[in-house]
């Protein structure tokens, strides 16, 4: 609209003034000739009552003049006649015009002096009159008085001011007619190619037409269109070629890497675009309102650990909740960011949430409802109905943003999660043709538990939109099919490992989520020695036995338990106090909820009751560390650890175990890990213990930190190849290539 009114702005202006120009001398013109008129015609009747004056002035007859006076009183514009005598005295007036005398006239002196006729513009009480007045002379020229005719001047300002009324009409209608004229044509030669341009562009490069450009006119339009044309075509070349040199490369590589994945993704999914769709963001932008700083952070969650590689590997996009209190300032006008923030590897879309909707949908039915539903953990799911209308609202907001960003090919979606279980028939509605795979990073609990739902049967039917559901392990996939099966109208193919429901087809498989495996191995942006050297001096940590505990403030995490176990070890075996200290990196989390809130609170509590018990002097035996840590901060705290806790009252995987075992690169280290993990099926080599079990717990310690150094580096060598050939790549390829086996795309 801007660029239409700075090109007819100009045009509109040059035109209003000229035809202003035009109108002010037309209008000059035309009262010109209507004065000219008037005083013809002022003249013409004074000549004519002349005569007439004359005989009267000659005989003195007062009765003829009154008479020839009168004449006039009903002439149209003519106000009326006035005769004088030659000592400039009314002889006669039009009564019309009697006030006429009151007039001071000092012209009629001059007129019976001079004896030559006058016309001029008078002013008469509020009006404007022409008067035109003539000596009457008898035949020897001696003046014998004036005769003065008034004529009305109005009709020629309404005659004026009708003409200029008929110039602005014209010129306004011209106005509008330029403008729309304008607007017409600029649509119809630039906007309209352009946008069929970009039409042409979008679908071509996606490859969803063959057709070449559609501009079909030289000039600069169709070189612009031609270069355009030219751009699409390599991309489009280069995306099958890639395409097909990743389907060779395939073929050749053994150990999973990110550049195998990226083939693997080329190779499955070709041109067809691939989403991911998460509560959590991979990257929030976070103003620190006391400092003014705002930093971006990666928030700790196991879906981020585990997707973000994933998606550095193979693009596409990913749709989360913008829930950094700075991300608005971050985003382009379709609420993207291209991330990593200084490595674009995909597309991250911001989807907003008010703060009616995080409450009902996140804190309310996900992490109130969902959360110790799916965790046997014994702490009683809080089930709202305007906390599960909020989330259904919160599904079908995510759907919508799904399915704009959507293109005609058929697309992949990948949806992680226990917010998101009603996304996946939602878009089903709208798009049959995508393919969408659910992961569940959670533990999916046993019929008996999940029935108590009272949403069980929309929950169910929403993850049976999807075409293949994940869990970690097969126990959780084994509780999802009795629960399908107990609880809906559905046939459980036992064979095939999957759920038919209305015709429609679910495949459900236990995929091991993993770490990159990798991240020792110089992906980090810190010098890992130089920082382990820091935290020894700020710690004192020199010579002494260092535990290590990572995780969000959750009560599925059994810190408490955790805690105890450390005082238990102590008390059991003193030989160890001023030896051992455990650190534990806790990330607060969720902590407009009640149970979170209170969980921060006992810890902090138990945390100083313990270490004010063994207090001596410098050391105390637990440094707890309550803040957000970036993975960067955390790589040299594995490092540096000699044995890493992971006690969980239940977890479906665990990602904290994993990511310690790839970060001892020296084989250093134990772990100690809760056999209520997905990651205890894995890990056999750790030492597992029953977190609810104190004793145990504390012995195992005891256990770690005394074993043999050949055990230790073993048991670490088998957990270590274990990470490396399940890596994350292996878990999302193996995904992918389910998905695309059931789709045959
Ligand atoms: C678990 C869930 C994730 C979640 C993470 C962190 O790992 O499976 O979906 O992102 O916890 O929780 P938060 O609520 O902070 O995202």
């Amino acid at each position: 609209m801007k660029r239409i009114l700075l090109f007819i702005l100009p045009i509109l202006i040059i035109i209003a003034v000229a035809f202003t120009i035009f109108g002010i001398v037309q209008v000059r013109y035309e009262e010109e000739k209507l004065m000219d008129d008037l005083k013809r015609k002022a003249r013409a009747v004074a000549e004519s009552v002349e005569l007439s004056a004359r005989y009267s002035l000659i005989n003195n007859d007062l009765k003829s003049a009154k008479r020839l006076v009168e004449s006039f009183q009903k002439r149209e514009r003519m106000q009326g006649c006035v005769i004088y005598d030659k000592e400039g005295l009314i002889l006669a007036i039009t009564e019309r015009i009697s006030d006429w005398g009151q007039k001071e006239k000092t012209y009629i002196k001059e007129i019976l002096n001079t004896q030559s006729a006058r016309g001029a513009i008078e002013i008469f009480g509020d009006y404007s009159v022409y008067s035109y007045t003539l000596p009457v002379l008898d035949d020897e020229n001696n003046i014998l008085g004036v005769v003065e005719v008034i004529y009305d001047t109005s009709y020629l300002f309404t005659t004026l001011a009708d003409l200029w009324r008929r110039i602005s009409t014209t010129l306004i209608i011209l106005i509008s007619l330029i403008a729309i004229t304008a607007v017409l044509i600029q649509r119809q030669i630039f906007i309209l190619p352009v946008r069929r341009l970009t039409q042409w562009f979008s679908h071509f490069q996606r490859g969803e037409i063959d057709e070449s450009h559609p501009i079909k006119e030289k000039g600069e339009l169709g070189k612009l269109a031609s270069e355009v044309e030219q751009v699409a075509l390599s991309l489009r070349v280069a995306r099958r070629t890639i395409s097909d040199e990743a389907s060779v490369r395939l073929q050749k590589e053994e150990v999973w890497t990110e550049s195998k994945l990226r083939d693997l993704v080329r190779a499955k999914l070709g041109d067809n675009a691939l989403f991911v769709v998460s509560n959590r963001e991979p990257y929030m932008h976070v103003l620190d309102e006391s400092t003014g700083v705002t930093k971006c952070i990666r928030p700790a969650s196991g879906v981020v650990t585990a997707i973000h590689p994933v998606l550095c590997a193979c693009g596409g996009t990913w749709i989360a909740h913008g829930s950094g209190n700075a991300d608005k300032k971050f985003v382009n006008s379709k609420d993207k960011l291209g991330v990593p923030p200084k490595d674009n590897r995909y597309i991250l879309k911001r989807a907003w949430l008010t703060k009616e909707e995080e409450d009902g949908y996140y804190y309310g039915f996900a992490n109130e409802g969902l959360w110790p539903l799916c965790h046997n953990t014994h702490t009683r799911p809080i089930f709202r109905e305007s906390d599960w209308q909020m989330y259904k609202k919160v599904n079908q907001k995510f759907a919508d943003t799904l399915l704009e960003e959507l293109p005609a090919k058929p697309p992949f979606i990948f949806i992680q999660d226990y917010h998101f279980t009603l996304l996946a028939k939602m878009i089903k509605e709208k798009r049959p043709d995508a393919t969408i795979a659910l992961f569940w990073h959670i533990p999916w609990p046993n019929p008996e538990n999940f029935s108590i739902c009272p949403y069980r049967q929309e929950i169910l039917d929403g993850m049976l939109g999807c075409d293949l559901i994940g869990f970690h392990v097969q126990n959780h996939c084994n509780n999802f099919l009795d629960t399908a099966n107990r609880l809906l109208e559905s046939r459980v193919d036992t064979e095939k490992f999957s759920i038919i429901r209305f015709d429609k087809e679910t495949f459900v498989r236990a995929f091991p989520i993993s770490v990159d495996g990798h991240i020792s191995e110089g992906s980090f942006k810190v010098e890992p020695i130089r920082e382990i050297e820091k935290l020894k001096k700020e710690y004192d940590l020199k010579d002494k036995i260092v535990g290590l505990g990572v995780d969000r403030i959750d009560y599925t995490k059994g810190i408490i338990e955790r805690v105890l176990a450390v005082d238990r070890f102590l008390e059991k075996y003193p030989e160890y106090k001023k030896k051992f200290v455990f650190i534990q990196l806790a990330a607060p989390s969720r902590t407009h909820i009640k149970r979170y809130h209170d969980l921060i609170g006992e810890i902090d509590e138990l945390v100083e009751k313990k270490n004010w018990k063994y207090l001596d002097g410098d050391w105390k035996p637990i440094i707890y560390l309550k803040r957000h840590f970036s993975q960067d901060e955390i790589e040299p705290y594995y490092m540096l650890a000699d044995l890493c806790i992971v006690s969980s009252l239940h977890d479906g995987m665990n990602l904290v175990a994993k990511e310690y075992v790839a970060a001892k690169k020296d084989l250093s280290g134990s772990l100690i890990l809760s056999q209520f993990t997905g990651a205890a099926r894995e890990l056999t080599d750790a030492i597992q213990i029953n977190p609810y079990s104190i004793e145990e717990f504390a012995d195992s310690i005891k256990l770690a930190l005394e074993m043999p150094s050949e055990e230790k580096e073993k048991r670490m060598e088998n957990m270590r190849k274990i990470i490396s050939e399940n890596n994350v790549y292996r878990w999302a390829g193996n995904i992918i290539t389910e998905l695309t086996a059931l789709k045959k795309v």
